[in-house]
Formats: C-alpha cells, sequence, structure tokens
C-alpha cells in the first residue's frame, strides 16, 4: 500500500509546468485552468529525499518573517513621523518588537536559504547563491544594528530616522534577495545529493 503510494505518477500541465499527482488530477488544472488533456507524466529528477524536504518550502515560508517585521518597522516609524498623536504608544511598541525580532526573522530567512540552495544545486557556491549570500550577510548584519539604535530610546527623532535608515538597507536586501531568489524557484540538479556526508 504504502510502495503503492510512493510510486504514484505526478504529472505536469505543459503550457504553465503545474505538477500534480495522479490521484489528485481533476478536469482543469488548479493553476491555469485549461482541460484535463494538456496534462503529460512528469518524471521527478531529484531523488524522493531532496524532493521530499524541498516541498516542505522552508524557505519560501521563513522569508515571509522578516518582511513583515520589516513592513511591521517602517510602516509604524513611518506614521508615527506624519501622525505623531495617533496611537503613539502602539506605533512605537510595534516598531519597537519588530526591531528586536527582525535579526531573528533574518538569520532563519538566512540558514533556510542555505539549506534550499544546497539541497536544489548541490552548492552553494554558485554565481546567483554568492550573490544571496552577499545580501543576506548585509541585510543580517544591518538587522543586528537595529535592536542596538532602539535600546537608544526610540522616541528621539535622530532614533526614528537612523532606523528608517537602516530599514531602507534592509528593504533594498530583501527585494534583490527576492529578484535572485524568483529565478531559482521550482528548479535544481537531478540525482541525491551529499549533505555533512549524508546522501539524500
Ligand atoms: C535573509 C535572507 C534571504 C531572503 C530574505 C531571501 C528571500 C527569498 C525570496 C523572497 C525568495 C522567493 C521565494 C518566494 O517567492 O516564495 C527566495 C527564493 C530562494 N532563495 Fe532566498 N533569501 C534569503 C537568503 C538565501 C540564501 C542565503 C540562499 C542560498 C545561498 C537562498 C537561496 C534561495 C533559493 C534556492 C530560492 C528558490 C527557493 C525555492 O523555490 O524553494 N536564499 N529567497
Amino acid at each position: 500500500m504504502k510502495n503503492n503510494k510512493q510510486q504514484e505518477q505526478l504529472f505536469i500541465c505543459k503550457p504553465c509546468g503545474y505538477v500534480m499527482k495522479e490521484s489528485e488530477l481533476t478536469d482543469v488544472c488548479p493553476a491555469c485552468g485549461l482541460p484535463r488533456k494538456v496534462f503529460e507524466q512528469y518524471k521527478e529528477r531529484m531523488s524522493p529525499g531532496r524532493s521530499k524536504i524541498l516541498r516542505l518550502d522552508l524557505h519560501p515560508i521563513a522569508v515571509h518573517f522578516p518582511q513583515t517585521m520589516l513592513v511591521f518597522l517602517m510602516q509604524a516609524l513611518i506614521l508615527n513621523l506624519f501622525f505623531p498623536n495617533f496611537y503613539p504608544d502602539v506605533l512605537l511598541g510595534t516598531a519597537t518588537f519588530s526591531a528586536v525580532v527582525f535579526p531573528f526573522a533574518v538569520l532563519g530567512a538566512f540558514l533556510s536559504g542555505l539549506i534550499d540552495g544546497k539541497l536544489r544545486f548541490k552548492s552553494v557556491t554558485t554565481p546567483i547563491l554568492v550573490k544571496k549570500i552577499i545580501y543576506s550577510v548585509v541585510m543580517f548584519a544591518v538587522s543586528v544594528v537595529i535592536p542596538f539604535i532602539v535600546w537608544n530610546g526610540i522616541h528621539h527623532l535622530s532614533t526614528k530616522l537612523w532606523l528608517l535608515v537602516c530599514g531602507s538597507i534592509a528593504l533594498f536586501c530583501a527585494i534583490m534577495l527576492g529578484h535572485a531568489g524568483k529565478r531559482l524557484m521550482n528548479i535544481g540538479m537531478g540525482g541525491a545529493v551529499k549533505v555533512w556526508g549524508w546522501k539524500i
């Protein structure tokens, strides 16, 4: 029974590239809506272990945490600068919380990215991944500085302006990381990969 499930055929929608299990096929492609006849059999090139871990989408999920914290931080600060009497405690509290959590969220995205890159391309020293590592290091360095700036007292105008400068640098890195990452989605080398001597 388990063996049957493991060997279940995969099908790909030829026009849009959406991949589904045979048992999940419906009358139309759930992604593009074209009829079932456009599907053809799909052969997974990666080893089952690798594709299983990649299908958990750890990195695409993890990247949303730093992005959310950054948006909270910037939005709360900008609103507070333009409307100082509009819920100041709530906005500055939100900015402080986001600033403190931000480095942990960036670290999570960074580490999950390294795992994703290694599993997909068997190495993290490829040209696009090296570019991503550089932007990640810059983003992480800025994210570590941000809580120290907040420490100075978030009510000061100079603190808010420094936070906006650091936030803008982090936002630029996040955009560059997203652009580079988007091009790597749904691709990867075939076969198995060795991670810390462990073949998957
Ligand atoms: C703070 C650090 C990082 C951020 C914010 C980030 C952001 C992103 C984003 C937004 C995407 C597109 C995912 C989507 O739209 O769902 C992505 C994909 C990707 N990133 Fe990153 N990235 C980071 C670090 C890294 C690192 C260090 C690597 C590897 C060296 C990496 C490798 C990848 C790969 C391989 C993909 C394609 C993922 C997939 O389809 O599962 N990322 N990244």
